[in-house]
């Protein structure tokens, strides 16, 4: 295909496709800008720092990129109770998801449970409804907790950030940053007793590993959240269950080491 040939409808609209499943769903401008062109502006060394001033100090005019994370934890750390934190995620402008979300996904379940699962990021179905895993691996989710005699009126469940990224991407380190003094405060005010992670992510924020949830899966730690210390256990996302339905039997050891556990504990 010719690169000069203007495109025909169709094509045009493959194009938006494409372009919506890498994430791109916002025009910021009226004409292209060919980055590829403009050139890079060189590098300045800055001049050496006074022995009086921090060596860590920002340069007055660098640019704040995004929200602030230490201004998202006194927000999240002002709120006494679910309904306040929700209130102020709600207001909450500092973290670019929630441009192109179409509203916040706090939690679903029993806020009184003993046990809270924390996904990752909300998906298309939770963006329409307002709710956690309320799509197919949401579906999936409900049998998992079915079989170990659970259901949403006895467990917690949130994501590591409460907006849909476009395009269902996996959230940036700088937006799971922002959104993560909000989770700290809702684990804080839950206070569960059990913690199950789902899928990598959720896992690598919570047990602060970079370690991959192949490895992690079925082991139980104890982990401190925000400022409240949990068991926690990481299992396989249910997405990941649905593409690999294989993988079952893994998650389905991790669902019998939770209710293990909750027995043990005498929760049920
Ligand atoms: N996947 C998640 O991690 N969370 C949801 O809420 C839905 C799908």
């Amino acid at each position: 295909m010719s690169q000069d040939r203007p495109l025909n409808h169709d094509e045009m609209l493959a194009v938006l496709d494409w372009y919506r499943a890498a994430g791109v769903d916002i025009a910021v401008g009226e004409e292209p800008v060919d980055r590829f062109a403009q050139r890079v502006p060189p590098r300045v060394t800055p001049p050496p720092v006074a022995a009086s001033q921090g060596a860590m100090e920002p340069a007055a005019e660098m640019p704040m990129l995004g929200g602030d994370p230490s201004e998202a934890r006194s927000l999240a750390g002002s709120a006494r109770t679910l309904d306040e934190l929700q209130a102020i995620l709600g207001a909450y402008d500092g973290c670019g998801l929630k441009l192109r979300a179409t509203q916040l996904v706090f939690a679903d379940g029993n806020p009184e449970a003993e046990i809270m699962l924390i996904g990752e990021a909300p998906g298309a179905e939770e963006d329409r409804q307002g709710k956690p895993f309320v799509g197919k691996s949401g579906q999936l989710l409900d049998r998992m907790l079915a079989a170990i005699g659970l259901d949403r009126s006895k467990v917690y469940i949130a994501n590591t950030v409460p907006w849909r990224p476009p395009g269902n991407r996996t959230p940036t380190p700088e937006e799971m940053a922002l959104c993560l003094p909000f989770l700290h405060r809702q684990v804080e005010l839950v206070a569960p007793r059990l913690v199950m992670t789902l899928g990598g992510p959720a896992m690598q924020t919570v047990f602060s590993t970079t370690a991959g949830i192949i490895k992690m899966r079925g082991k139980w730690s104890d982990v401190t959240i925000g400022n409240h210390g949990v068991a926690a256990i990481p299992t396989l996302h249910p997405a990941y269950l649905l593409r690999n339905p294989a993988a079952k039997q893994q998650a389905w050891r991790d669902m019998l080491s939770l209710k293990l556990k909750m027995v043990e504990l005498g929760l049920g």
